[in-house]
């Protein structure tokens, strides 16, 4: 099923009390906002708070807004010390985990290969994977930037069963616009988003991929989200630093609310 999401990616910042803080602001925007059906609300709380995140949020909301893990292990449990297994989030009450952001790519040596087990196992646990995919600057520059996100998709993804594949979220996050300030123009992301359909199409099927959520990421904020969610093929957005105050976060809710009452 496609959704609108205004998806906030924490990384490793704030403290427990400024989680807390923020998870409130954003539970009591959405009690006293009525956003359109299909809008969907998710934030990835560093992993020490995640458990306490989702108590901040009220029953009323709690089809709206969703929390998701940053990351997860490929197993439900075991000897892995420092690891989190999918079913631990999903126990806590996550609905959500983010799988391949470009920091675990490049930090953690995170390859297709693993990923592609991530996918599997997350889906396993009950979670729904938002599998982030996106090039690097030279690989813009080259022109390749098509073929190497195809590529991102189709080592990790496209070994899912029709039925798998649907319950996943995309996430396309050009490297050089994540934290940079330097956001892909409304144009390049709407191309590259297209081009995403298309290979879903062609692998699956065309109402596959009519109905894949496919979000934008890299330094999408209030002054450039609604150019960005009014592009067709633009689902809304993983929001890194923009994410981290209650007022940029909810102005770009708001944004998307407008983008889909007016489409
Ligand atoms: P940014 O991060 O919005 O700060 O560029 C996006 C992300 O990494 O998910």
């Amino acid at each position: 099923m496609r959704y609108k999401i205004v998806a906030g990616n924490w990384k490793m910042n704030l403290n427990q009390q400024q989680a807390i803080q923020l998870t409130n602001d954003i539970n009591e925007y959405l009690s006293n906002h009525d956003l359109a059906r299909q809008v969907k609300v998710v934030i990835h709380p560093p992993l020490p708070y995640l458990a306490n995140c989702v108590n901040y949020i009220s029953e009323k909301n709690s089809t709206t807004f969703g929390v998701g893990g940053q990351n997860c292990y490929t197993q439900a449990s075991g000897a892995y010390t420092g690891e989190t297994a999918p079913e631990m989030l999903k126990d806590i009450g996550c609905q959500y985990v983010l799988i391949g952001h470009s920091e675990r790519r490049k930090y953690f040596n995170e390859n297709h290969s693993l990923l592609a087990e991530k996918v599997d196992k997350a889906l396993e646990a009950g979670l729904t994977p938002i599998f982030c995919c996106g090039e690097l600057l030279d690989i813009r520059e080259a022109g390749t930037h098509e073929a190497h996100v195809e590529a991102q998709l189709s080592e990790s993804l496209f070994h899912l069963s029709k039925a798998d594949f649907s319950k996943i979220i995309i996430a396309y996050e050009p490297v050089w616009a994540i934290g940079t300030g330097v956001t892909a123009s409304p144009e390049q992301a709407q191309d590259m988003h297209a081009a995403l359909r298309q290979v879903i199409a062609k692998k699956y099927d065309k109402d596959t991929a009519e109905n894949t959520t496919i979000l934008y990421g890299g330094s999408c904020k209030p002054a450039n989200a609604e150019a960005l969610f009014s592009q067709p093929d633009v689902d809304g957005g993983l929001i890194g630093g923009a994410s981290l105050k209650a007022d940029s976060f909810t102005k770009i809710i708001e944004i998307m609310t407008k983008c889909v009452k007016t489409m």
